[in-house]
């Protein structure tokens, strides 16, 4: 018997931004399997399920675990923050998967039909940018790119050339794992690539914890971004030629950039 092997996005924080679905498929859960902030960050269940905790460096380890769990009939449910199709855990799932596929049906073992006749589904959640983005007001409401700082799975030569691509371009920035302890420079060197083609006043929103009880968020301009308060649990948005701010009445900064292109 096989069983079900769910994917789910838990929002970037408290239940407030998890949806519906994905509660559900952690309720009915015989199985969950994530790095461990992770699954301490769904909280607990009416029927606790087994929790199988994971470092985060071992995505394909993990996917594996959580394939074969479903293969022996479990429901399994993998988990990530915010958006799993988001620089997180649904790719692994879904490549493992394909590995397996391919590999068990040229051993002709009949392991290809067992892998194959999981039920697999990826539940979406919200994704930090949008989140964060909503704290603030509305900057991602033009064209907008998303790009991972992190230079662990890609050579930092690719992420300069997307920046200073996307920000040439005009693009809104959505920038995710902007610093780390083994990434302390990769920040400050994109910022410069990015103030090559924006004004010195250009908004960025910083955005930490969001949807956590730390939550935390400021507006500044791109020449007086506070690099030592951002860290992994951070994501920045870098406004365009057109995004705006002011302050409100009542001190709050708020930030937005028009629908119509000039
Ligand atoms: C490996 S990525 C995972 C992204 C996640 N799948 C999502 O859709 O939000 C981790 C990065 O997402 C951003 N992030 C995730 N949750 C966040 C939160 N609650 N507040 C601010 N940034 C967050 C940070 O930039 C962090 O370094």
């Amino acid at each position: 018997v096989s069983g079900r092997l769910s994917v789910v996005g838990l929002g970037p924080g408290g239940e407030g931004l998890r949806t519906p679905l994905a509660s559900k498929r952690l309720a009915e859960a015989t199985d969950l399997v994530g790095y461990g902030p992770y699954l301490d960050q769904v909280g607990v269940l009416p029927a606790e399920p087994r929790r199988h905790a994971s470092d985060n460096r071992q995505e394909s380890a993990r996917a594996r675990v959580a394939i074969e769990l479903a293969c022996r009939g479990g429901r399994v449910a993998v988990v990530s923050s915010g958006d799993p199709g988001v620089f997180a855990m649904a790719t692994a799932v879904v490549e493992e998967l394909h590995r397996g596929l391919e590999e068990r049906g040229e051993g002709g073992d009949g392991g290809a039909e067992r892998w194959a006749s999981i039920e697999l589904e990826i539940i979406p959640g919200v994704t930090a940018a949008t989140a964060a983005a909503a704290l603030v007001g509305a900057p991602l409401g033009h064209d907008f790119c998303v790009i991972s700082l992190s230079d662990v799975l890609k050579p930092w030569e690719v992420v300069e050339g997307r920046l200073s691509a996307a920000a040439g371009a005009d693009f809104v920035l959505a920038l995710y794992n902007p610093i780390s302890s083994q990434r302390p420079w990769q920040l400050g060197r994109a910022l410069d690539l990015i103030g090559a083609h924006r004004r010195a006043s250009t908004p960025v929103a910083v955005v930490k914890d969001v949807g956590r009880p730390a939550e935390w968020a400021e507006v500044v301009s791109l020449d007086s971004v506070p690099v030592e308060k951002i860290d992994m649990r951070t994501v920045l948005l870098v406004g365009s030629s057109t995004t705006r701010a002011f302050v409100s009445p009542v001190g709050r900064v708020w930030m937005y950039t028009p629908r119509r292109y000039p």
